[in-house]
């Protein structure tokens, strides 16, 4: 029981308890920069812990500092010394290990935290316009600047629509090249977009000027210049007093701005039940102006599509009086616009959505 008496001996006994655990803290600040991030933090809070253990109010050394009144006086000064020695000793030694830790965890989370701005970022890939959607465009532009409106209408439609009012009745033989997709009873999906000339009429009355582009559908087999569904412009011009020299005037004028001031037209006679008289129009080659090349296939011409008066039953059909009103009509096709243009050897390619194709027409 002597030693526990001896006084010295409590403040070494506090020294080695604390030595032996603060060992492993020692020797975490010789190599300690392999701890990882979660560990250091792990040792930051058991050291915290040895603090309180070894350094705090309730701590050997603590109570040793009790002891120093109750030496004998001609060793108290010697005592204090030793204990206040021993004491400090502790707490500097945890406050290196704490240092140490504290700058090894700052270090882990700059790395954790590090981003390099030399690494190339990564680029977005933008989107841009379907090349139809392009022509569509450029197309819409030209005649909403001539003063005609733009109608957007069904692509579901009645036989009405899509034949009768179009001059087309139930057996007429142009029912067959318009063969189209059925949905139910008595709806069909349109295989032309003259079906909104009639709406048109009907919303509007006349005088009329508008121009619809819109899907249309045949029940066509897909070959490198055909596919089931393909797009068309619709257009409509009823006033009174209009005449062929309308018509004419103005499909020259779209050309002219489509394809250059340069493009000549040429109007062949055609039938369509819908108009009276009726012209096929071809425009002369944007690409040999009319010389003969690949593109035009030598002939140095190139259709742009069907036209001609309106047919006074499709006025008719649509309330607009024939002995008032007078119209022209055309039609024409914006993919194979499109693939002429673009040179394109297969209209499928428009459809088939392929990115390495599209993306070409940024
Ligand atoms: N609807 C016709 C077709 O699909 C194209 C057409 C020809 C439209 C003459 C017209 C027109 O408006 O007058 O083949």
């Amino acid at each position: 029981m002597s030693e526990q008496n001896n006084p010295t001996q409590h403040v070494e006994d506090a020294r080695l308890a604390f030595a032996r655990e603060f060992e492993r803290f020692a020797n975490l600040t010789a190599n300690g920069s392999v701890l990882s991030l979660s560990e250091a933090e792990a040792e930051q809070r058991a050291i915290a812990d040895l603090r309180t253990r070894h350094a705090g109010k309730k701590s050997a050394i603590a109570a040793c500092k009790k002891l120093i009144g109750r030496v004998a006086p001609e060793e108290r000064a010697a005592f204090g010394q030793l204990v206040q020695r021993r004491a400090a000793e502790i707490s500097q030694a945890i406050d290196t290990a704490e240092l140490k830790l504290k700058s090894i965890i700052e270090a882990a989370r700059t790395t954790r935290d590090r981003i390099d701005v030399t690494i190339p970022g990564r680029r977005p890939r933008p989107g841009h316009l379907h090349p139809i959607t392009l022509m569509r465009q450029r197309i819409e532009d030209i005649f909403v600047s001539l003063g005609y409106i733009v109608e957007d209408d069904r692509e579901i439609e009645t036989d009405f629509y899509n034949f009768d009012a179009l001059n087309i009745p139930e057996g007429h033989p142009a029912r067959d090249p318009q063969d189209t997709f059925y949905t139910t009873e008595g709806f069909a999906l349109r295989s032309q977009t003259s079906t909104v000339q009639i709406h048109a009429m009907q919303r509007r009355g006349a005088p009329v000027r508008m121009i619809a582009p819109g899907r249309v559908f045949r029940r066509d087999t897909p070959d490198p210049t055909h596919n089931p569904m393909f797009y068309q412009v619709e257009g409509l011009c009823v006033d009174r007093g209009i005449t062929m020299a309308h018509l004419k005037g103005t499909l020259a004028e779209f050309v002219h701005r489509l394809f250059g001031p340069e493009t000549r037209t040429r109007f062949r006679p055609s039938y369509f039940p819908f108009t009276e008289p009726s012209a096929e129009v071809d425009y002369s080659c944007f690409n040999c102006g009319g010389k003969g090349c690949r593109i035009c296939k030598q002939s140095g011409w190139i259709e742009l599509g069907g036209s001609g008066m309106v047919h006074p039953n499709v006025l008719r059909a649509a309330n607009v009086d024939p002995e008032e009103f007078t119209g022209f009509a055309f039609g024409l096709g914006i993919d194979r616009t499109c693939a002429r243009i673009y040179q394109l050897d297969d209209i499928r390619l428009l459809f088939e959505n392929d990115v390495r194709f599209l993306e070409q027409f940024r």
